[in-house]
């Protein structure tokens, strides 16, 4: 067996995965955010390690598979957020994490500063959920904090140096903090020295699929795992979805809706230029990238919909009725733009809206609504990608997004491509695992991993009339933004 570990932004998911694919045994456990002030999002990275072993020893009571028989483990996780350690490696204060948006000001400074070597060295332009204007963010307003610091990980990767013992961080997740030159997968020089930030303060870089260590022995009695279980760096979450998906090849298309969304395409080109409207990103799979757009409340909208108007009603049944409401949903539109937009619009300032709200609406036209707005906006960075010239014939649909089929069906309209449903999906948990298995000697490549672990379960075709339907409301959609921009 191999574990993977995906520590999301509510909770920490671990797999026991068996040489088969077969996931033998899975347990989650929740922690909080931390959100002091309206924009600010942090977590206490102890809660991280302490949730992750509970999970682990879990895991291997529930499963009773013998530790022996557990060769290996690797992470997934959350991108982007900051952890800092002092000299002993205590961490100096809580994680900051990707969807805090307390950070324009270091963005707009960030540029200033390096004009367009930014996109040359780190490919992404400077957006308040990245790490570096994170770092200054702490050196501007908590400089006893910064004076301390003797070095930054990033969230999965803290959680693994308490397992092991071992600091490392890893290209997919370093991509995301605006510090690694992307190409060259090393830490930019350039981007340290014009922010007076220490090279030191930047913990040392490996390839997704490196042996890092083994377990910790009070690790390996708290979890009943056994000290030489094998651990792997692990990738970004976006990354080890990408490769739970079999996102492995060009044309290769995913689309993830969680808490965010996203949407991803792989890449092996690394000149491709999308002049930083889309994120460009390390993948988990060797010598190779993914561009990808994100909207930051894609199943959030959804669930701030439910939590506001229906608390007691299940998803099943909230979404049941969206056959109801017909395509354009009887002429509302909503924008997704809760806590502002990453891709295209990078403004963490926008807010969403309802737009044409007639007496006649029902709760279901309001729900399909919620549905258009989050797969609209999702096409918009699709359609970039088909701008410069990539297919997108074919999308993986994971994620929460992937649960219902009238959704499932609305994205292959919007998107005008086929859309595959995984069997038993286990999003970046199983790509985690995937690195894992690998990295075992299980199989020679990723790809050989996928095809023996992935499979399709149902396909979507886009059907004509819907998709000329979807044409004709998508730029009624895209207007929106630049209409209330200024109502925000
Ligand atoms: C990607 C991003 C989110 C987080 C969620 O840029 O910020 O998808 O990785 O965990």
């Amino acid at each position: 067996y191999v574990i993977g570990v995906d520590l999301g932004t509510s909770a920490v998911k671990v797999l026991l995965v068996s040489r088969d694919g077969v996931v033998k045994e899975e347990v989650s456990k929740d922690y909080p955010l931390i959100q002091p002030r309206s924009g600010y999002s942090e977590q206490d990275p102890e809660e991280w390690v302490s949730k992750t072993v509970e999970a682990l020893a879990e895991l291997m009571t529930r499963s009773d598979v013998d530790p022996a028989d557990v060769e290996g483990l690797s992470f997934s996780g959350q991108m982007h957020g900051l952890v800092l350690l002092d000299r002993e490696q205590n961490v100096l204060r809580n994680a900051i994490l990707w969807n805090d948006t307390r950070t324009t000001a270091q963005c707009r400074h960030i540029e200033e500063e390096l004009g367009d070597a930014l996109l040359d060295i780190a490919k992404n332009p400077a957006l308040e959920g990245f790490t570096l204007p994170k770092l200054l963010w702490v050196k501007e307003h908590e400089p006893d904090v910064f004076e301390r610091a003797a070095l930054f990980m990033l969230p999965k990767d803290y959680v693994r140096f308490r397992l092991t013992g071992e600091i490392h961080c890893e290209y997919s997740d370093a991509a995301g903090t605006l510090m690694l030159d992307v190409t060259e997968k090393v830490w930019s020089r350039r981007i340290c020295r014009a922010f007076d930030l220490p090279e030191s303060l930047c913990p040392p870089l490996v390839a997704p699929h490196a042996l890092v260590g083994t377990l910790l022995p009070d690790v390996a009695a708290a979890t009943g795992l056994r000290e030489e279980t094998k651990v792997f760096a692990g990738g970004a979450d976006n990354a080890c979805g990408a490769i739970g998906a079999n996102i492995l090849a060009p044309g290769a298309t995913l689309c993830s809706i969680g808490t965010s969304g996203v949407v991803l395409s792989y890449e092996e080109d690394k000149t491709r230029d999308f002049k930083g409207r889309v994120h460009f990103f390390n993948h988990g799979k060797a010598d190779a990238y993914y561009t990808m757009g994100v909207t930051l409340a894609a199943g959030y909208s959804l669930s701030w919909f439910k939590q506001t108007f229906a608390p007691n009603e299940p998803f099943e049944s909230l979404l049941r009725h969206v056959g109801n409401s017909e395509m354009g949903s009887n002429g509302l539109l909503f924008t997704p733009y809760l806590v502002g937009e990453r891709t295209p619009h990078a403004d963490a300032f926008i807010r969403g809206s309802f737009i044409g709200i007639d007496s006649s609406h029902t709760r279901d036209d309001f729900v399909r609504a919620v549905l258009e707005g989050i797969t609209f906006s999702l096409n918009e960075s699709l359609a970039i990608f088909r701008e410069a010239g990539k297919t997108v014939d074919t999308v993986v649909s994971i994620g929460g997004g992937a649960r219902n089929e009238a959704w499932l069906q609305m994205q292959a309209d919007i998107f005008n491509a086929r859309i595959v449903q995984l069997e038993n999906e286990q999003g970046p948990g199983m790509g985690a695992a995937m690195l894992a298995a690998v990295g075992c000697g299980w199989f020679d490549s990723l790809k050989a991993c996928a095809e023996r672990f992935i499979r399709p379960a149902k396909t979507f075709e886009p059907v004509e009339e819907h998709v000329a339907r979807y044409e004709e409301l998508f730029p009624l959609y895209q207007k929106v933004y630049a209409e209330t921009k200024e109502l925000s």
